[in-house]
C-alpha cells in the first residue's frame, strides 16, 4: 500500500528523500480529476497538495487511513481545515517559506507599473526608441498601503522602506502598538482611509468568506486616480468586473495581478488592457522558495507518519 499521494506538481530533493523512506505516488495532474482522487484517497496515509486540489469534507470523509494533509504553501483556502480538525487529521502548511519571494514580486510589480517597464520593453523590441512615451513615477516619497500586514505584508513594507516609501497598513487583527508596525513606522488605518491615502495599494488578504469581493467598486472609488493596485494574495478578494470598470474609467491608474478569481482565468478584458500587468500566480515560484516549501512540507509529513508532532500545524 503506498503511503503518500502527491496530487500536484511538487518535486525536488525533499520529495526524492521522502521516497527513500516512504512509498510515494506522484500524480501531478490528479487535482484535475476529483472523482478519481476520491476513489484513491482511502489507500493513502498522507496527501501533499499545492493550491489546486480541493481537500474538502467529502474527501476527508472518504480518507479513512489519512494521518496528515500537507499543504505546500501558505494559503489554506483549498483545505477545509474545520473538517480536518473534526476528522482528527492534522494539516501541515508552510507559513513562512515563500513570504520573501511574494514580497519581492510585489515590489517588482510596483516598479513595473510605476516605470512602465513591460510596455517599454515591448515597444523597444518592436524597433522603437520612444523615450518620452515612458516617463514614469518614483516610488520615493510615495505612500504604500498594505492590506493585511501579516508576514508577507510586513516583508513588502520592509522592502518599500528601502525605497523611501511611507507605509499605511490595514489589518483588523493588529493593534496600534504592534511592534512590527512600529518597525515599519507604519500608520494603522481603516481600509477606506488606506485606499484614500495610498499611491500604491498592495493586497495580502487571505481568501475567507469575510474577504471575498472586498475590493469592489465602492473601494476602488476611494482610491486616487493616480494610484496603482497590486494583488499577489488571492483573486477572490477582488471583484474583477468592478476592477475592470475602475481601470477603464481611470478611477485608478493601473493594476498588477498575480492571482485571479478563477485560475486559470477565462481570457477577457484584463488581458488586453495597457494599464494592467498580469502574471500566472507565480509570486511564490522562485527556486529558493519552492525548495524551502517542499522541504518543510515533506519534513512535516514524514514527522506525522512517524508519530512526531508537526513543526507547522495549520490548527
Ligand atoms: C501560497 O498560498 O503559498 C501561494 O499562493 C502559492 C500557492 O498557493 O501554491
Amino acid at each position: 500500500m503506498p503511503d503518500i499521494l502527491i496530487s500536484e506538481n511538487i518535486r525536488g530533493a525533499a520529495v526524492d528523500a521522502l521516497s527513500q523512506t516512504f512509498s510515494v505516488e506522484f500524480a501531478p495532474e490528479l487535482w484535475k480529476a476529483p472523482e478519481t482522487l476520491l476513489k484513491k484517497i482511502p489507500d493513502f496515509r498522507a496527501i501533499i497538495v499545492r493550491n489546486q486540489t480541493k481537500v474538502d469534507a467529502q474527501l476527508m470523509a472518504a480518507a479513512s487511513g489519512l494521518k496528515v494533509i500537507g499543504r505546500a504553501g501558505i494559503g489554506l483556502d483549498n483545505i477545509d481545515v474545520a473538517s480536518a480538525r473534526q476528522h482528527g487529521i492534522p494539516v501541515a502548511y508552510t507559513p513562512d517559506q515563500n513570504a520573501i519571494s511574494v514580497a519581492e514580486i510585489a515590489l517588482g510589480m510596483m516598479l513595473c507599473l510605476a516605470r512602465m517597464i513591460p510596455a517599454a520593453d515591448a515597444d523597444t523590441k518592436a524597433g522603437h526608441w520612444s523615450r518620452h512615451a515612458f516617463v514614469g513615477t518614483e516610488l520615493y516619497g510615495k505612500t504604500l498601503g498594505i492590506i493585511a500586514a501579516g508576514k508577507i505584508g510586513f516583508l513588502t513594507g520592509r522592502r518599500a522602506q528601502a525605497f523611501g516609501m511611507r507605509i499605511v497598513a490595514h489589518d483588523p487583527f493588529l493593534s496600534r502598538d504592534n511592534v512590527l508596525l512600529r518597525e515599519l513606522q507604519a500608520e494603522l488605518a481603516s481600509l477606506d482611509d488606506l485606499l484614500a491615502q495610498s499611491d500604491f495599494v498592495s493586497c495580502h488578504l487571505p481568501s475567507t468568506p469575510q474577504t471575498m469581493g472586498m475590493l469592489n467598486a465602492a473601494r476602488f472609488a476611494k482610491m486616487k486616480p493616480s494610484a496603482f493596485f497590486i494583488n499577489t494574495a488571492r483573486g477572490e478578494v477582488v471583484h474583477e468586473g468592478d476592477l475592470i470598470q475602475a481601470l477603464k474609467q481611470r478611477t485608478i491608474a493601473g493594476a498588477a495581478l498575480d492571482v485571479r478569481a478563477k485560475e486559470p482565468p477565462i481570457v477577457g478584458e484584463l488581458e488586453s488592457m495597457p494599464n494592467v500587468l498580469l502574471t500566472p500566480h507565480i509570486a511564490a515560484f522562485t527556486h529558493e522558495a519552492q525548495e524551502r516549501v517542499t522541504y518543510a512540507v515533506c519534513e512535516d509529513v514524514a514527522r506525522a507518519l512517524t508519530g512526531k508532532p508537526l513543526i507547522h500545524p495549520a490548527y
